[in-house]
C-alpha cells in the first residue's frame, strides 16, 4: 500500500516560519515521522513538497496511477484553489486534507477551504501530529 504525502507553499520553510502556529518541527523532521509511522503501519509513504500550484495538480495527477491514497496539506492554496480541488475530483485515489494548525479558529478567510469538499476529510489543529493521523486515515482508505 502506497501512500503519497504533498505539503504545500511555504511548509518548507517550517520550522523557522511563524513558530507560534506551526510549531518548531522542521519539514524534514515531520517527514521522519512519517517514514516511522509508514514502518509501523506496514506501509510505503512517499512525502514531497512544493511552493507551486500546478507543481501540485501535476503530483496529484501523476499519483493517480501509483499510490493508494493521499494526504494532502494545500497551505493557503486550501482556500482559494479552484485548480487543485478540480485536481483531486479529476483522480479516484482518495485524498486526506491536513492542516498543522486548527484553519477554524484563525482569520476568517482561513475557514474556507475549497478543496475540503472533494476530500474523503480533514485533520486540522494537531500540529506535526495532524500528519500522522492523517496518515493512518489515508492508510485505512487504502485497505
Ligand atoms: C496551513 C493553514 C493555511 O491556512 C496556511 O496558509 C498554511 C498552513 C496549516 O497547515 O495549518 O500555509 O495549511
Amino acid at each position: 500500500m502506497r501512500v503519497l504525502v504533498i505539503h504545500g507553499p511555504n511548509l518548507n520553510l517550517l520550522g523557522e516560519r511563524e513558530p507560534a502556529i506551526y510549531g518548531s518541527q522542521t519539514l524534514a523532521a515531520i517527514d521522519a515521522a512519517i517514514a516511522e509511522l509508514a514502518r509501523e503501519l506496514s506501509i510505503e509513504a512517499t512525502c514531497v513538497q512544493h511552493n507551486a500550484e500546478g507543481a501540485i495538480i501535476d503530483e496529484l495527477h501523476a499519483a493517480r496511477k501509483t499510490y493508494d491514497a493521499i494526504v494532502l496539506n494545500p497551505g493557503a492554496y486550501t482556500h482559494y484553489s479552484y485548480a487543485i480541488a478540480d485536481a483531486i475530483a479529476a483522480i479516484s485515489v482518495p485524498v486526506v486534507e491536513a492542516h498543522l494548525s486548527n484553519t477554524q479558529a484563525r482569520e476568517a478567510f482561513r475557514r474556507t477551504s475549497v478543496v475540503g469538499p472533494v476530500c474523503v476529510g480533514t485533520i486540522a489543529g494537531f500540529g506535526a501530529q495532524s500528519y500522522l493521523l492523517a496518515l493512518r486515515a489515508a492508510a485505512n482508505l487504502a485497505k
